[in-house]
């Protein structure tokens, strides 16, 4: 067997890097900034002017980014959040954590992201905010979505988290909202060397809450206006983070030049390729394809050392965690059919040109 292509090749990313990382974690060391500090706060700045936004507030993970994000909007018990059910369950666990009820929209079967011809009918005098996920690294459709949200005066809340850099009609994702969650979690288009997140916002007043939140509801040490979390990112994610940023237009860029090819050498197969929506320049965080047959397909290529993976194989309205909402198969047909079928392809910055050939050479074979 030839060289294998694995799934994600993390190795590959930071071996360019390595000698900026070991000096950043050094001087973390150094500093003993363990916690938020200097390094931190400079990310903080600097990814917010990345993204366009007032202000960003790092967090441990993408996730306690998302649960205080929902605190900040006062969304509480017996309130309903509308999202999609196809996305990383960590989206619905914020709705779930400050005690509201996930209420799902079906979604568009080319992006599979949250259709919003379907969003209108999900929203009721109980909904106090709308998340969707700019998913795989494509935006979802923002201008009709937003024009609802103003509509019935609810907020948008974007989980961004698979999207750093993705463009929604030449401007970058992040800020349409009134908040946007990122996620760094190792294998993000921009990774941590461990779990990080961040909150966005241009209103002051709620990024002022975001770091009282994230700091046991604290701004002056020991003093506690409301029960509050311990989600502080590490100093040694802000150091690393801040290695990694410059780097994240070029690596969007590469993972573009990655989708490209595969789309070049495999539009002629039975597979259903990611389509790029008119409005969208996508990040291409994952590179997923769709066929029925998809289960064989896995296989196939894992038996030829071709890394793949599900993205993802059971919708959030069908997971046991989720059976006391009393849905059923067939609620969500679109989203049932994409778990089906869905299929994610090694794509990543470093990935050759020899990799790709041969990923789409072990695909054709397939189908042969
Ligand atoms: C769509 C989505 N939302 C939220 C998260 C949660 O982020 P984290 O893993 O940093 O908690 C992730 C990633 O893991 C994700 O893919």
């Amino acid at each position: 067997m030839t060289d294998p292509v694995p799934y994600l090749d993390l190795k590959a990313q930071l071996q360019p890097i390595r000698a900026e990382l070991d000096a950043a974690i050094t001087r973390t060391l150094d500093n003993c900034s363990f916690c938020l500090g200097p390094d931190v706060a400079q990310f903080e700045k600097d990814f917010a002017r990345f993204i366009g936004a007032e202000h960003c507030v790092a967090f441990n993970s993408g996730t306690s980014a998302l649960h205080v994000a929902l605190l900040l909007l006062n969304v509480g018990p017996g309130d309903e959040v509308v999202t999609t059910p196809f996305t990383f369950v960590a989206t619905s666990w914020a709705i779930s954590y400050v005690g509201a009820k996930p209420v799902y929209v079906d979604v568009d079967d080319a992006t599979m992201n949250l259709d919003p011809k379907r969003l209108e009918q999900a929203i009721t005098p109980r909904t106090k905010a709308v998340l969707p996920v700019h998913l795989y690294g494509q935006p979802f459709d923002l201008d009709p979505i937003l024009e609802i949200c103003r509509k019935h005066k609810l907020p948008l809340v974007e989980d961004t988290a698979q999207s750093h850099a993705a463009k929604y009609k030449g401007k970058i994702v992040g800020t349409f909202g009134e908040i946007s969650c990122f996620s760094f979690y190792p294998g993000k288009n921009l990774g941590a060397c461990g779990e990080g997140g961040a909150l966005l916002t241009n209103n002051a007043e709620l990024a002022k809450r975001a770091r009282s939140l994230r700091e046991h509801g604290s701004t002056v040490r020991y003093y506690h206006d409301e029960v509050g979390f311990n989600y502080r990112m590490e100093g040694i994610q802000g150091a690393v983070l801040g290695v990694k940023l410059p780097h994240l237009q070029g690596w969007t860029n590469e993972r573009r030049r990655v989708a490209h090819r595969y789309h070049g050498l495999l539009q002629d197969t039975p597979l259903q390729l990611p389509r790029e929506a008119a409005y969208a320049e996508s990040a291409y965080h994952l590179y997923v394809v769709r066929h029925p047959r998809r289960d064989q397909l896995k296989s196939h290529l894992e038996a030829q050392g071709v890394g793949c993976a599900l993205h993802y194989p059971l919708p959030l309205h069908l997971q046991k965690c989720y059976a006391d909402l009393g849905h059923k198969p067939g609620d969500f047909p679109v989203a049932e059919k994409a778990a089906r079928e869905c299929l994610s392809l090694p794509i990543y910055p470093e990935l050759t040109d020899a990799q790709i050939q041969r990923v789409a050479k072990v695909v054709r074979e397939f189908f042969a």
